[in-house]
């Protein structure tokens, strides 16, 4: 059983193996987080079906075709569970079961605040994947475990809670967060070339009363995301009232800024690497654009003016002829 278990685990949605031909595999998945389902195999036009409940795939909104022609799914929800079919020309090649579990379910622990996670009750039980790699080195991190809802099965393994045809259990899929502390240069993957941030927002304006969410791109509840404001590290462990928060459906992807958050700057990490940077700052002042607006608006002023002048000069040119030359205009 432990081993069938490590099989199954195998496949969480960050790193979706290439299925058997004979059955589909079965892939677990926390919804509002992107999944990726692999179509392995060389050339061949490739066409994605979802086979249960059958319905044409439509590469719009969260569905998009990956240029080795995986399926990526941006956010999934719970409908959106099913069976996945790839196929190359005439050949299926992979085929999976999705189980998408509502995110809204949740359960959080984080084992600093002496949070526990949920127990088993049969025939409902949670299966964890591996813990994710600490989320920054040289300084106080955190890591964190997703875990799925899983039922066991009269015979045969166990399966994910939310696939099509099982009722709704009254239980989701599960987060638990612990600290960790990791040296720098030490970390696997570490020998990655440094890619540029994926993203460069400059006077990002905040909101006054409202909140401000900075969205870390190519982050989610399944990699390593840390944040930082101005130069301090951030983390669920200091959180408090009027403090930036992570959002924990996305694991953290998300940083939520209270209304009234001073002008600062915000990194965000993903697996070690800088993938953000956010420079707010107070809501624009009267900038050039509005000058220009401005100087628009006189110009169009003057041209009216300008072209009412000359009408109204017209008009006293006839009269004044027909003063001059009375009856001049009817012969
Ligand atoms: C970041 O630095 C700026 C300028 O020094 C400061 O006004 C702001 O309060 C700092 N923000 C945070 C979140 O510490």
């Amino acid at each position: 059983m432990a081993l069938a278990l490590a099989a199954l685990l195998a496949l969480t949605p960050s790193q979706a193996l290439p299925c058997p031909r004979d059955r589909p595999c079965t892939v677990p998945a926390i919804s509002l987080n992107p999944v990726t389902l692999l179509c392995p195999g060389g050339p061949g036009t490739v066409t994605w079906l979802r086979t249960s409940p059958l319905r044409l795939l439509r590469f719009s909104g969260g569905a998009r075709l990956l240029p080795g022609g995986a399926l990526r799914l941006a956010a999934p929800w719970p409908r959106d569970s099913g069976v996945y079919t790839c196929r190359r020309g005439d050949a299926t090649v992979a085929c999976y079961e999705l189980a998408v579990q509502d995110v809204g379910q949740l359960h959080v622990s984080h084992m600093g605040h002496g949070q526990v996670p949920l127990s088993p009750r049969w025939p409902l039980f949670t299966a964890w994947a591996p813990w994710q790699a600490c989320d920054r080195c040289g300084v106080p991190g955190e890591r964190k475990q997703v875990g799925f809802c899983y039922a066991t099965q009269p015979r045969g393994l166990p399966r994910p809670c939310g696939l099509t045809g099982a009722s709704h259990p009254p239980r989701g899929p599960e987060l638990r967060v612990k600290g960790c502390w990791v040296p720098c240069g030490w970390r696997r993957g570490g020998d990655k070339p440094r890619g540029a941030p994926r993203l460069l927002l400059t006077h990002y304006p905040l909101h006054s009363a409202e909140e401000t969410r900075l969205r870390c791109p190519a982050a989610s509840i399944y990699s390593p995301v840390a944040w930082q404001a101005n130069t301090t590290a951030l983390n669920r462990l200091q959180a408090g009232a009027g403090a930036p928060r992570l959002d924990e459906a996305s694991g953290g992807a998300v940083l939520v800024l209270p209304p009234g958050a001073t002008p600062s700057t915000y990194h965000c990490y993903v697996g070690g690497h800088l993938a953000a940077l956010f420079w707010l700052g107070p809501a624009p002042a009267p900038t050039p654009a509005r000058g220009a607006a401005h100087a628009y608006r006189a110009i169009e002023a003057a041209v009216v003016g300008l072209a009412l002048f000359l009408v109204a000069l017209l008009v006293l040119g006839l009269l004044e002829a027909c003063r001059r030359r009375p009856g001049a205009l009817g012969s």
